[in-house]
C-alpha cells in the first residue's frame, strides 16, 4: 500500500447548544460577523452579540455563490473596520464560510485576492486572519476545508481559492441551526455532502482516514435524508445529518472532490443549478463507471451500498428519485451538443483529474438522456 497522510487542524465543537461555545472562543477579540440579511439570521445575530459583545463590523449582504462583485463590497467594508487581532465569525452556509475565507485573505480591498485567483502570483500580499465557522446548513463541510469557491459570474469562471491559512480556526457546529432550513435546501445541500463522501472515495488522493470518514457520512445520507424531508424539525435526524455532512467535510478535506464537482461547475454557471443539485445528479452514471477499476474504491462503495454494486447503482438512482431528483443531464438544461464537451472538460479539469476511472468509460456510462 502507498504511503499516506491526514491533517485536519480545525478544532471542533458538534452538539445541541454548541452555539455557546462561541463567547469563549472569540474570547473578547474584536471580531467581523458575517452572514445573510434575513430575519432569521439577525435575530440569531442579534443574541450571538449579546454574548460576544457588538463587532467591528457586520457583513450580512451574502447571496449563494460568492461572486467577484460582491466581494469588493465586502473586502472593502472589511478593510475599512479591520484590526490585527481581528477574528471572523462566519454564521451561514457554504456561501457565508466562504466569503468569510476571501476577507480572511485581505484587508487591503479584493484586488490583492483577484489577482492571486487569476494568475496564482503574488500570495505574500495576502492576509490570514482566524476564522470561527458556524455552519447554518448541512452541508458543504466547507468548515473544515482550507478552500473557497469564488465565482465570476460575468466571466463565466469559478475559481477555487486555496490556502492552508483558510482552515477555520474552529468549526461549531449546532444541529438546532439547521431545522428552519426548508425541504428543497435540505435535500440540495445533503446531498452536496452525499457528493464530497463519493467523490473522495473515487479519488487519486483516497486513503483509509478519508475513506472512513466518507463512508460513514454517504451511509448516513443514505439512510438519514428520506426520514428527515418528511420530519424537518426533527432534532434527532438534523444531528445525523450534520454530523455526516461535516465527515463528508473531513474526507474531502484531504481530498479535494472529483469528477462529479468538477462537472457541476459549468452547469451552475450556465443553467442557474444550485451547487448540491449539480454536483449529484451524476452520481449513480460515476458510480457505475467506476465499479471495477479500482479495489479498495470498490470495497468502501460495498461498505456503503452493500455486496452486489450494479445493485448499488440502482439503489442510488432510486435514492435520488425518491427525493425528486433527475439523474439526466437534460433536465438541468444541458444540449445535446454540448454534452460531450463538458465531459471532457470535466476530466481534464482540477477536480476531474482526481477521479481514479477511466475517460473512456465515463464517456460510454455518461450519455445525455
Ligand atoms: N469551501 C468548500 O469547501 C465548499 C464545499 C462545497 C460547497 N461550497 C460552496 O458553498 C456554496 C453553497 O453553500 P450552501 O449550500 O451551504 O448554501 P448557501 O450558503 O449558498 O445558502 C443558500 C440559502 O440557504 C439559506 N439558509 C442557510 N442556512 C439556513 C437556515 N439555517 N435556515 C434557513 N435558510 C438558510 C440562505 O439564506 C441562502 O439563501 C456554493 O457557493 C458552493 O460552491 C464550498
Ligand atoms: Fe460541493
Amino acid at each position: 500500500m502507498k504511503m499516506w497522510t491526514f491533517e485536519n487542524p480545525v478544532n471542533i465543537t458538534f452538539g445541541i447548544g454548541a452555539l455557546n461555545a462561541i463567547a469563549g472562543i472569540v474570547a473578547g477579540r474584536p471580531c467581523c460577523l458575517v452572514t445573510y440579511d434575513e430575519k432569521y439570521f439577525s435575530e440569531l445575530a442579534a443574541s450571538l452579540i449579546s454574548s460576544i459583545g457588538e463587532p467591528q463590523s457586520v457583513i450580512n449582504n451574502i447571496t449563494p455563490n460568492p461572486d467577484f462583485e460582491t466581494l469588493r463590497d465586502n473586502c472593502q467594508t472589511f478593510a475599512n473596520s479591520v484590526s490585527a487581532d481581528t477574528v471572523i465569525i462566519a454564521l451561514g452556509g457554504g456561501s457565508v464560510i466562504d466569503t468569510a475565507k476571501v476577507l480572511a485573505s485581505t484587508d487591503k480591498g479584493f484586488e490583492p485576492v483577484q489577482q492571486f485567483l487569476e494568475t496564482g502570483e503574488n500570495e505574500t500580499r495576502l492576509a490570514s486572519y482566524p476564522i470561527i465557522a458556524v455552519p447554518t446548513t448541512a452541508g458543504t463541510g466547507s468548515e473544515v476545508t482550507r478552500w473557497a469557491t469564488v465565482w465570476d459570474g460575468k466571466s463565466q469562471k469559478k475559481y477555487s481559492l486555496a490556502r492552508p491559512s483558510l482552515y477555520p480556526t474552529h468549526a461549531v457546529i449546532d444541529p438546532a441551526l439547521t431545522r428552519s432550513l426548508p425541504r428543497q435546501m435540505t435535500i440540495y445541500t445533503a446531498l452536496d455532502a452525499l457528493s464530497h463522501s463519493l467523490e473522495s472515495l473515487w479519488n487519486r488522493n483516497a486513503n483509509p482516514v478519508s475513506s472512513n470518514y466518507a463512508v460513514y457520512a454517504a451511509s448516513q445520507v443514505i439512510s438519514a435524508l428520506p426520514l428527515l424531508v418528511d420530519d424537518l424539525e426533527n432534532i434527532g435526524l438534523r444531528t445525523r445529518i450534520s454530523k455526516a455532512c461535516l465527515f463528508a467535510g473531513l474526507a474531502f478535506s484531504n481530498t479535494k472532490t472529483a469528477l462529479a464537482h468538477s462537472l457541476s461547475y459549468p452547469i451552475t454557471l450556465k443553467y442557474g443549478i444550485i451547487h448540491g443539485l449539480a454536483c449529484s445528479f451524476s452520481l449513480p452514471k460515476i458510480m457505475a463507471s467506476v465499479i471495477g477499476q479500482d479495489s479498495a474504491c470498490d470495497q468502501n462503495l460495498k461498505r456503503i451500498f452493500g455486496p452486489d454494486l450494479d445493485t448499488g447503482v440502482n439503489n442510488l438512482e432510486q435514492f435520488l428519485a425518491g427525493l425528486g431528483v433527475s439523474t439526466r443531464a437534460s433536465s438541468y438544461g444541458v444540449q445535446k451538443d454540448e454534452w460531450q464537451g463538458m465531459l471532457t472538460n470535466a476530466l481534464a479539469g482540477e477536480r476531474g483529474l482526481n477521479f481514479i476511472g477511466s475517460s473512456e468509460k465515463v464517456l460510454e456510462m455518461l450519455i445525455l438522456e
